[in-house]
């Protein structure tokens, strides 16, 4: 009985915790973005998004994730070198480059962590990421 009480409530609050952010974690990008985030970045910078401190910097909150849009698409496409401050951390270890991944799996994925660990920031489209590839 107590059981049943606490799964209902639990069930309560996790749906709760969808509603706030920008997009549900159901939809199509967002679980294909989660795909590719595990399989791709996870390794890195973990599960729910808060990296190693001083290797790799967290995804959450940060203006890279959230910020522009083109930045963010180039740090996957061409990787990052430039050494970083994040919550007073500092970073100085490279990360490859990402190109090899589908403009589709690199909307998803950065769609993805721009709704995840917190994030609340708008989608980003496979023509976004193609318009930027192309670039290059
Ligand atoms: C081998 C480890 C590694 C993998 C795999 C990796 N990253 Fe990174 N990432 C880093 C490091 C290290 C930095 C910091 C680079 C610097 O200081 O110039 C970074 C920086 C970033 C940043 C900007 C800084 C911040 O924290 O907001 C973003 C965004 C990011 N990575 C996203 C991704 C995504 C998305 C993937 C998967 C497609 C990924 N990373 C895969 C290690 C990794």
């Amino acid at each position: 009985m107590k059981a049943t009480v606490l799964v209902v409530f639990l069930m309560f609050f996790s749906n709760l915790s969808y509603t706030q952010t920008a997009l549900p974690l159901k939809s199509k990008s967002m679980l294909s973005g989660k795909k590719v985030y595990d399989m791709y970045c996870q390794a890195c910078h973990q599960a729910d998004g808060n990296g190693v401190p001083r290797l790799n910097p967290p995804l959450v909150g940060t203006v890279y994730v959230t910020g522009s849009k083109t930045r963010l698409i180039d740090i996957v496409l061409k990787g990052l070198t430039d050494p970083l401050e994040i919550n007073g951390e500092e970073y100085n270890n490279p990360m490859a480059a990402h190109s090899f991944l589908t403009d589709q799996q690199i909307a998803d994925v950065l769609t993805y962590i721009r709704n995840s660990f917190g994030n609340k920031a708008g989608a980003i489209s496979v023509a976004e990421v193609k318009k930027q590839r192309a670039k290059k």
